[in-house]
């Protein structure tokens, strides 16, 4: 069976959907209070930062089915602002949103993940680059890169895979400003334009790599990072020019 964070919206909702038609169980939890609504999936309303609530989910994920085959940890995020704008309580949310979270759900599901699991944490280019306006979440997900390579070599004696998925603009709900002209951090700068590919990705595109991450096909990979980025980790500082941003 498959848990996932962060599924009511974007590259969670996408991952649960493609799973689902593989004919995978699914456990599924997000914050969002209308998340509870509706047939489908185990599902619960929590909030990952919420350390006593996610015990508790993955207590009641494992008693209802006894075991959790693949951890996908995909709840994460931030807003846009200058280092030196945000506060220490913003900057507390940021390190429990898109770290801390993560090592509180490995050391509870790994327990009930047997010989042959995988963990796939979703981390973001911007652990491969500069972030201005994102500084935090930047290091954080560099954060989460590093602690994949490091659990992939502890977990590997288990049996167990960790690997990384790292997006770029994908078009979710989430991210549909940074597909306008400026994105509002107060900063002299913008993120690269449109992907070699010529387009932007979707939530599907992630959502296959997870796929593959997951399954049999991935069994001799961990300890890696897939980008699904349209060639913008790979361009640096290159852009086309015979395309618009738009
Ligand atoms: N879409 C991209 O281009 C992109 C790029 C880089 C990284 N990412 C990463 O991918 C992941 C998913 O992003 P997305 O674009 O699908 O975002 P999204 O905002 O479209 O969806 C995220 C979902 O996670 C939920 N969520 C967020 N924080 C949560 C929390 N603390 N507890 C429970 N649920 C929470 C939200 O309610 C939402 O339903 C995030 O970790 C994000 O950092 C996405």
């Amino acid at each position: 069976m498959t848990l996932i964070t962060g599924a009511a919206a974007g590259i969670g909702a996408a991952t649960a959907t493609l799973f689902a038609e593989q004919g995978a169980t699914l456990a599924l939890c997000d914050r969002e209070a209308s998340f509870a609504d509706g047939d489908g999936p185990f599902r619960r309303v929590l909030d990952v930062r919420d350390s006593v609530a996610v015990q508790s989910f993955v207590g009641a994920v494992v008693e209802q089915f006894g075991r959790i085959d693949v951890a996908v940890n995909n709840a994460g995020g931030t807003f846009a602002s200058a280092l030196l704008d945000v506060s220490p309580k913003g900057e507390a949310a940021l390190i429990a949103e898109n770290f801390t979270q993560v090592t509180q759900l490995v050391r509870e599901t790994v327990p009930h993940m047997p010989s042959g699991g995988s963990i796939i944490n979703v981390t973001s280019i911007e652990a491969h680059r500069a972030a201005p306006g994102f500084a935090i979440y930047g290091a954080m997900k560099a954060g989460q890169e590093n602690l994949t390579k490091s659990l992939a070599l502890e977990l590997a004696p288990m049996g167990i895979r960790v690997n990384a998925l790292a997006p770029d603009v994908l078009l979710t709900e989430g991210t549909a400003y940074l597909s306008g002209d400026r994105i509002g951090t107060g900063l002299p700068y913008q993120p690269s334009p449109m992907p070699p590919l010529g387009h932007w990705g979707t939530s599907a595109d992630a959502a296959g790599g997870i796929l593959f991450l997951a399954s049999d096909l991935a069994r001799f990979v961990t300890g890696i990072t897939l980008h699904v980025d349209g060639g913008n980790l790979a361009a640096g500082g290159w852009h086309r020019s015979d395309i618009e941003r738009t």
